[in-house]
């Protein structure tokens, strides 16, 4: 039995109170899925800057669809901010476990409002840090990301060897793991930082300007609208479907291995595909589902400013120490995902 199997296993026989900070964003409402479906007691911290109060009642339902029960007795939510400490204090209160997801994502968006990408990315961070330490929780699992690698063009990935930022985002993300890092030895508090590469599945936004590109696209597909490629789309990506992440996230709170603590992880599945390679995946799955739908050429334009290249993870660490096992590929993942996707746009 994999480690994952066996701690799904003791949770559903075993109530933890978890906070989850973004509940009503992409990753953050999936892991509140998860998380009701195991029995457990959560808490949910968000602002709705980025996150929708729909993204939290689809999870909810989805959890009672899949347990037969009505979870929602299970779960709190608490809207406020990070950048506020009273928020958060009040978020961590008799919590066990943190899963902290707020934040101001987005590359471009951070290139355009460098301010507000810092006070909630770095602040809301520092804040959440401080105000679970004295909470006294057991495990700080937090979002960090691949922009951490910067301008270092070595593949894969391999956790120790990171670059300059490319973008304010980049340099928010890093900053995080420095102080988590910090608190880990000032105050014998224990934190995981999970470095996700390009997560997607249900529930990412495919509006607004700063929308991923998997989202984006399927509504610009079914649409019929111009979908546009940054550059020549030649650009890979390791796309990571979200219930690898919800996995690894429950892996690093649990884990009662020391050596495991004060580190991060790349959250990935080790493997490469091209925008190209990706917009062709997506339209044939599209068109096998969609009556009438025809294939059309992507449209070229100049390369974004503050995207790396090339990506691509090692994901040995995440295996070495937390047994994390990704159960699923891209294609597998964009199968999952591609009927939410299709309602979601309707
Ligand atoms: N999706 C990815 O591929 C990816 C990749 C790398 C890192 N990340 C990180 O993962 C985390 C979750 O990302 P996501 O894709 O679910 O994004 P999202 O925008 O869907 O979710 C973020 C949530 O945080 C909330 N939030 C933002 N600022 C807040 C504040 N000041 N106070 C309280 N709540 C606030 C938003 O309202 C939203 O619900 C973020 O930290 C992001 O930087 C995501």
């Amino acid at each position: 039995m994999t480690t994952y199997k066996k701690l799904e296993e003791y949770l559903k026989d075993h109530q933890n109170t978890w906070l989850i900070t973004g509940v009503a964003g992409f990753i953050g409402s999936n892991l509140l899925e998860k998380l009701l479906i195991l029995n457990q007691k959560v808490v949910g911290l968000d602002s709705f800057e980025t996150g929708y109060q729909n993204n939290i009642d689809e999870a909810i339902q989805d959890a009672n669809n899949i347990t037969g029960k009505d979870t929602s007795d299970n779960f709190k939510f608490i809207k406020g901010d990070i950048r506020s400490l009273g928020d958060c204090k009040k978020a961590c209160d008799k919590v066990d476990y943190v899963l902290h997801q707020a934040a101001i994502g987005s590359v471009p968006r951070s290139i355009e409002d460098p301010i507000g990408t810092n006070e909630a990315n770095i602040d809301g961070f520092v804040n959440m840090l401080l105000a679970s330490r004295d909470a006294k929780v057991k495990r700080f699992v937090y979002a960090a990301s691949s922009s951490s690698y910067g301008d270092n063009t070595d593949l894969p990935k391999i956790e120790d060897m990171i670059g300059n930022p490319l973008s304010p985002y980049a340099v928010t993300k890093l900053v995080n793991e420095l102080y988590a890092s910090v608190f880990a030895k000032n105050y014998d508090f224990k934190t995981i930082g999970l470095r996700y590469f390009n997560i997607f599945g249900k529930r990412q936004d495919p509006n607004g300007a700063y929308a991923a590109v998997i989202p984006k696209w399927v509504a610009s597909i079914i649409n019929n609208e111009d979908v546009f490629i940054n550059g020549d789309g030649e650009t890979s990506r390791d796309f990571c479907y979200i219930d690898n992440t919800v996995q690894i996230n429950l892996l690093a709170a649990l884990t009662d291995n020391d050596e495991a603590t004060d580190q991060v992880y790349n959250v990935a599945l080790n493997d490469r595909t091209s925008l190209n390679q990706l917009y062709r995946m997506i339209e044939e799955k599209l068109i096998k589902r969609i009556q009438g739908l025809e294939k059309k050429e992507p449209i070229y334009r100049d390369f974004r400013s503050g995207d790396v290249r090339h990506s691509q993870a090692s994901i040995d660490k995440a295996k070495k120490f937390l047994d994390y096992q990704p159960k699923y590929k891209i294609s597998e993942g964009l199968d999952e995902a591609i009927g939410w996707y299709i309602n979601s746009v309707k």
